[in-house]
């Protein structure tokens, strides 16, 4: 049965939310689990549908693997099957975080090649180069990424760029490979510390988590563990934008506010009143009173502005005060759904990777299709700013990455429904 999200536009979101663990954290940390025979427990975990997909990629790979709500708990064979096919990987793109770990315990890989949100090309050759260096063969066969290695060794990778998925993979080899491997370039993401604290917590032997330059002494082998996932930034981020744009109230709860310095400062440009929260868990606080006015955001890698919340600025800047310019610098195709807020009456315009947004005082509701996770939360934002109904077809994209998404907009006021029913033609 197809879904929609209808949202009735013009409530002032006010209240509470908490934000569990990060989608872009908890996926990699399963994949972890591979690294070690036996039980590794994550908790915190968001109930979002990527969990049981990826549940699925290790299932596949001979593990066992229980969820149960925030819990989930992963049994790693001795023995795991080195081949992901291609049913449970087309689903989605962080199970390719299977392949470094696979290479390591394995010492061979065959991994089909991953699906997930479009938003433009997305290679991997990063991940191969830094494969090879470790001292593996790799190619695409048949669909598949191809990798294979007698021994791994340690190794200097300078990444060229400073890929979250790159800099995973690598580091899930590297943790049992002979000798040492510097990773410069790496990417910094808080996500990054959280996959190095956990393999840390394993046995390995990671110095630099957090900086640009990863050291990795090799380790024979690693232990299971039990960790708590780091809260989702992103969430916190689409929280703080629907406060501001809103001209709401928003007290974001299980959330580092220093992971998201960039956004709150962005927030403060655009008049609101930010403050951080330690209690009853740290978080944050947005209290917006006037309309926002327009800033300019720029995406980059940590620290700079993630690239997920660009769609809730471009948001943002469709009802701003002034003329904003978004840039985006790291997906070619993260654009795409400004057509979609086009129809509801956005004044955009894109042109390669930047996007001038003349802000106006309403949106309009309009029917819109959300083509990826972060398009599909922004387009939702922006409704709750237009005069009428919007709404938001194609949502199995927004379950992918928000637990209790319409139950927590509905806690903070929103006048929003999950309706299943036929797109009407
Ligand atoms: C992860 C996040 C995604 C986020 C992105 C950037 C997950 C599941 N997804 O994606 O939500 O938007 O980080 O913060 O964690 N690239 C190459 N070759 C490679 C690898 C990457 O050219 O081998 C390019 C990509 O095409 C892209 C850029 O590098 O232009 C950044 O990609 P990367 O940081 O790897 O993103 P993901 O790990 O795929």
């Amino acid at each position: 049965m197809s879904e929609h999200f209808r949202v009735q536009g013009g409530a002032r979101l006010v209240g509470e939310v908490s934000v569990v663990g990060a989608k872009n954290s908890v996926l990699k940390l399963m994949a972890a689990a591979l690294l070690a025979e036996g039980t590794t427990t994550l908790t915190n975990c968001p109930e979002i549908l990527d969990v049981p997909l990826m549940a699925d990629v290790l299932r596949g790979l001979g593990c066992a693997v229980d969820i149960d709500h925030d819990k989930v708990t992963i049994v790693s064979p001795p023995k795991p099957n080195h081949r992901a096919d291609f049913a449970s990987m087309s689903k989605l793109r962080a199970s390719v975080c299977v392949l470094g770990p696979l290479v390591a315990r394995c010492r061979k890989a065959v991994v089909a090649l991953p699906g997930g949100d479009a938003i433009g090309s997305r290679p991997l050759d990063m991940h191969q180069n830094g494969l090879r260096q470790l001292g593996a063969t790799t190619g695409i066969e048949h669909g598949c990424v191809v990798a294979e290695a007698e021994n791994l060794h340690g190794a200097q990778i300078w990444l060229d760029f400073p890929s979250v998925g790159a800099t995973e993979n690598i580091l899930m080899a590297a943790v049992l490979a002979d000798g040492t491997t510097v990773i410069d370039n790496a990417a910094r993401e808080p996500e990054i510390i959280d996959i190095c604290v956990m393999l840390q917590q394993m046995g390995a032997k990671i110095e630099g988590a957090g900086t640009s330059t990863l050291t990795v002494h090799g380790v024979q082998s690693l232990q299971p563990t039990e960790h708590r996932v780091i809260g989702d930034r992103i969430v916190g981020a689409t929280w703080a934008l629907a406060a501001a744009m809103t001209r709401g109230d928003i007290t974001v709860l299980g959330v580092d506010p220093g992971h998201l310095n960039l956004v709150l400062e962005k927030l403060r440009s655009a008049g609101a009143e930010v403050t951080t929260v330690t209690e009853p868990q740290q978080g944050f606080r947005v209290v917006m009173d006037g309309r926002p006015k327009a800033v300019d955001f720029v995406t980059l890698p940590y620290p700079g502005f993630a690239t997920d919340n660009q769609p809730f600025a471009v948001a943002l800047a469709a009802v701003a005060e002034g003329t904003s310019m978004i840039t985006e610098n790291v997906f070619e195709a993260r654009f795409r759904f400004v057509e979609e807020m086009m129809r509801m009456g956005a004044d955009a315009r894109t042109d390669g990777h930047h996007c001038v947004v003349r802000g106006i005082e309403k949106l309009s509701g309009a029917p819109v299709w959300a083509s990826d996770i972060r398009a599909g939360a922004g387009l939702v934002l922006a409704g709750l700013c237009a005069e009428g109904v919007t709404e938001v077809w194609d949502v199995f994209h927004i379950d992918r990455g928000y637990p209790q998404f319409i139950e927590n907009l509905q806690r903070l006021g929103a006048d929003v429904q999950r309706v299943s029913a036929p797109p009407e033609r």
